[in-house]
């Protein structure tokens, strides 16, 4: 089963910065936003490659993939065998590419990795959006198998007057993570889903239940994205095809914890992500106190 990770985009909402840096190589401490996404796609069981979707623009990240051996044997040299191994853990990674040279939208981009996709289901992770704890797309995998390899979506509640900035979805709650049913939109819920709405506007919107950037695909997608038209930005949206998936196809929506998952799209929330970082897993971050000449982010 193949994972596919679109970061073909332009990043225009890092300029200066990504001109030259994608965003997706942006770090989090000392390792780039897409290695955290790329080890999560790993995560669920039977996950054996994962599909980057890149541009020719982008050449830095095909390359902070590939061996560098003689960077290694420098390390070795000098005795900094813990840096060698974390360089080499990065080139280890089952990743391939796939290329998207014109930013036509995240179903177009999606489109680009069907030769290596398969037939089979697979996965779609946002190139810039990070679960730390890799949770959310084995959760999805257990929705999936428990609605007979059903097309999943994760979603979370977001403020109503937000809707409109997300790809919304409507349904009704079938169950839960735990197979305790709660009609409540909880995380852990599942909804069987029945209408997708790309940024609908509040009065229109089916739910406040937005779409996060996980997803559990049925490989028909694929033959729909191939004679799916220009949507919502002059964009070939992942969502209008997943519109007509709907027509002959179930899916169903797994609400996971907003906070589960740490957003690196913007330079505020890469900022506000690294915050959290710091403060959840203190391990990551030795010396950051020391270096920021206090012991708390409060004062
Ligand atoms: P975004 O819309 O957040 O990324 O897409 P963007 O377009 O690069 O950012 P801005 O708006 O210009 O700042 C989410 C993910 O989907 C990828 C992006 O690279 C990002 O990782 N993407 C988006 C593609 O691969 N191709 C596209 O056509 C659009």
């Amino acid at each position: 089963m193949k994972a596919v990770i679109p970061a073909a985009g332009l990043g225009t909402r890092f300029l200066p910065a990504s001109k030259n840096l994608p965003k997706e190589l942006m770090p989090v401490f000392n390792k780039p936003v897409l290695q955290y996404v790329v080890e999560e796609a790993l995560a669920p069981e039977g996950v054996d490659e994962v599909i980057v979707v890149n541009s020719h623009a982008k050449p830095q990240i095909e390359a902070y993939f590939e061996k560098d051996e003689a960077l290694v044997a420098h390390l070795h040299a000098k005795g900094k065998n813990g840096l060698a191994a974390l360089v080499e853990e990065a080139s280890d990674l089952p990743v391939s590419f796939c290329y998207q040279d014109e930013a036509l939208g995240l179903g177009h981009a999606v489109l680009q990795a069907k030769q290596q996709v398969g037939i089979d289901a697979f996965f779609v992770l946002l190139g810039d959006y990070f679960v730390p704890n890799k949770q959310m797309c084995k959760d999805m995998a257990a929705v999936s198998k428990a609605h007979g390899g059903a097309s999943v979506i994760a979603v979370a509640p977001c403020p109503p007057a937000d809707v409109s900035r997300y790809g919304i979805i409507g349904g009704e709650v079938v169950g839960s993570l735990t197979g305790e049913y709660k009609d409540d939109n909880n995380p852990g819920c599942v909804l069987k889903v029945n209408e997708l709405v790309e940024k609908p506007s509040s009065d229109a919107a089916p739910s406040n239940l937005f779409i996060v950037g996980r997803y559990l695909l049925d490989p028909f997608i694929m033959e729909l994205l191939e004679t799916q038209e220009t949507g919502a930005g002059g964009e070939i949206q992942l969502t209008d095809a997943m519109v007509r998936l709907l027509e002959t196809h179930e899916m169903y929506a797994l609400v996971v914890d907003p906070t589960s998952g740490c957003d690196a799209g913007t330079p505020e929330t890469l900022a506000a992500s690294s915050v959290r970082m710091v403060l959840e897993h203190p391990e990551l971050v030795d010396g950051f106190f020391e270096a920021l000449g206090t012991d708390s982010l409060t004062k």
